[in-house]
């Protein structure tokens, strides 16, 4: 049975090779000041800064520059950009890059008429947006976070070893978002494939629990479905038009709320997965791959059945003569085998991890109530233990 629900997407979006077309009809709707973020300089050497600057230039704004937001963002970064879109007194924050420069902007547009100290007030106490919001655009550099149409917002502190990702309303999403894939077309092959992953996890997180006969766990394996196949074609050649434009587009539906709605969620491999990022600052989409299968392997008993119905329906597990533990094994097998295929990295410790972090990591790990179990410290220990 769906549960009750409000659902309502605001954000435009502009897809396909020509999408850029329409920034410039879209910046009329905004006034003179724009704040162009953009990340550690990739827009600047494919071209994509020069075309939107041009496009800025021939609409009458004056531009204010923020750019060097890093992979993760940090909480020290985001009080410099309030500092620079308060000065430029900022009509519309205009993001160019993934989902770190969008979470990052959508950071920047809360935060800065905020009285209270930002980190405190959205990311450790949760608190709702009281203050004025500074209107969000966004140009997709880089595909995975679904942050080009959602209110996720995630920020890192390093002094305090948190990574922590508030969902703002729909009054926080882009105004508009321009999708063309072929942007995407000069990823280096990891983060490529980080983004693949990291779209597989979002899917994942919202199928693995709530399991009534519930229509966004069809749309969910119909995605998943896509996703594999066109993955699979994008990793032999990255600028295949047909496999890149789908994941963006799946990517897009896999955290844009819609499969969500109605049911229960888990979110317990971004917890894992964004402690191990507040130790180690690796991408995102790698530290959910290097945890997923060890958690999975941990949960599987408590939801065997949707196990079994993963690696039926979306892995083509044959079932006949197996039982229920064979064929769910079999699925995360095949979920395995697919990950390496990818090229995925499948070891925290390959990403800076060492033991002396574990109960760190553990204890920056959120606890959710949404899958089929809810872990403890300790079984958190053990799915750290299992992934090194
Ligand atoms: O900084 P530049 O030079 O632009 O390089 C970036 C960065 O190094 C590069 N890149 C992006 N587009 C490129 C490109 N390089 C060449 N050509 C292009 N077209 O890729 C690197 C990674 O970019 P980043 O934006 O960090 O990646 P991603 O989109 O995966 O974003 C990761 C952040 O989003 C958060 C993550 O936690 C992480 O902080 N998430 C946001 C979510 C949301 N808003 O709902 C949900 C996700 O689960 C996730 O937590
Ligand atoms: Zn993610």
């Amino acid at each position: 049975m769906l549960g009750n629900f409000t659902y309502s997407n605001p954000t435009k979006l502009y897809f396909g090779e020509n999408a850029l077309d329409n920034l410039a009809s879209e910046l009329n709707n905004y006034g003179k000041s724009i704040l162009l973020v953009y990340g550690g300089g990739s827009i600047k050497k494919n071209g994509i800064y020069d075309k939107v600057i041009k496009i800025l230039h021939s609409c009458g704004k004056e531009v204010f520059e923020d750019g060097g937001v890093m992979p993760n963002p940090t909480s020290e970064k985001l009080y410099e950009g309030c500092e620079r879109a308060r000065k430029g007194k900022v009509d519309l924050i205009l993001a160019v890059g993934g989902g770190s420069v969008c979470d990052y902007a959508k950071a920047v547009s809360v935060s800065t008429y905020c009285d209270d100290d930002p980190w405190d007030k959205y990311y450790l106490r949760m608190e709702e947006v009281d203050n004025k919001i500074i209107p969000v655009g966004c140009v997709l550099t880089m595909v995975g976070t679904g942050s080009e149409m959602n209110g996720g917002s995630v920020i890192t502190n390093h002094s305090q070893k948190l990574k922590i990702g508030h969902v703002f309303g729909d009054n926080v999403f882009p105004k508009f978002s321009i999708l063309n894939p072929v942007f995407t077309y000069t990823l280096p092959k990891y983060q490529m494939v980080a983004g693949f992953f990291d779209i597989m996890s979002h899917i994942l997180e919202q199928y693995f629990s709530g399991d009534d006969d519930n229509t966004s766990d069809y749309l969910m394996e119909g995605l998943l479905k896509s996703l594999i196949h066109s993955s699979k074609i994008a990793v032999e050649n990255p600028k295949d038009y047909e496999a890149r434009s789908n994941i963006m587009w799946i990517a897009t539906w896999a955290l844009n709320t819609l499969v969500a709605k109605g049911k229960t969620t888990d979110w317990m491999v971004h917890m894992i997965g964004q402690s191990v990022g507040a130790y180690t600052d690796a991408t995102h989409g790698m530290t959910l791959a290097a945890v997923s299968i060890p958690y999975y392997k941990f949960i599987m008993p408590y939801g065997l059945q949707k196990f079994k119905r993963y690696a039926i329906n979306v892995w083509d597990v044959a079932p006949d003569g197996k039982t229920d533990e064979q064929i769910a094994d079999e699925g995360l097998a095949r979920m395995e085998q697919y990950m390496k295929q990818l090229g995925l990295v499948m070891s925290i410790k390959e990403l800076g991890v060492t033991e002396d972090m574990l109960d760190g990591i553990a204890d920056g790990s959120f606890i959710m109530d949404g899958g089929y179990k809810v872990l403890n410290h300790d079984d958190i220990v053990e799915i750290l233990k299992e992934s090194m």
